[in-house]
């Protein structure tokens, strides 16, 4: 079973983020994973997925207008899929990071994906909306984050739709 991981990032941090959630995911048997910048999508890739992950960066308290343009653009075939967030923000008490999950989870239910994070009845480290981190998830608690939100799409997605 396929999951697309779309992230876009100017300096690195929020691919980073990406790289740790593939790890989660990859972790699961019958699971491959492809990370792919917001500028360049494999579509076959995404279309074969069962679930796609999508990251940003938090600009101006949401979510990169970089990530909102590829929502906005109608983008087809997400339907159906399960979906989940992450995001990096540059001011770890509060710089808009759940904002900037809601936004993009907004975009989602409106594309009619379903989205899934886990949450805190996945285990620990618990989730809320997603994996969020302060710049690049250097410490063990942002990149435990990061590979737990892969686990935790990667498990539910095979419960959902098995492993073809
Ligand atoms: C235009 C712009 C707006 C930003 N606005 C915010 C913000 O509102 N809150 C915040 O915490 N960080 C903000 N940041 C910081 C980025 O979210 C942070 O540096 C992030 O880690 C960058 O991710 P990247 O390395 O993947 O590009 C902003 C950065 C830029 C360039």
């Amino acid at each position: 079973m396929k999951i697309s991981i779309i992230y876009h990032s100017e300096s690195g941090n929020t691919e980073k983020m990406a790289k740790l959630v593939r790890e989660g995911c990859t972790g699961i048997p019958d699971v491959e994973a492809g990370c792919m910048s917001i500028d360049s999508l494999d579509e076959n890739y995404v279309s074969e997925s069962k679930a796609i992950i999508f990251g940003a960066p938090t600009y101006e308290g949401s979510c990169s207008w970089q990530i909102k343009r590829y929502f906005d653009s109608g983008p087809k075939g997400l339907a159906g899929k399960l979906g989940g967030v992450f995001v990096s923000q540059n001011w770890p008490g509060g710089g808009g990071a759940s904002f900037a999950e809601m936004t993009m989870i907004a975009s989602m239910l409106v594309l009619g994906m379903l989205v899934y994070s886990g949450g805190i009845t996945a285990g620990s480290p618990y989730l809320h909306f997603g994996a969020v981190s302060a710049r690049a998830p250097e410490g063990n608690l942002y990149r435990n984050r990061c590979f737990k939100l892969g686990e935790n799409i990667a498990k539910k997605a095979l419960e959902l739709f098995g492993s073809r």
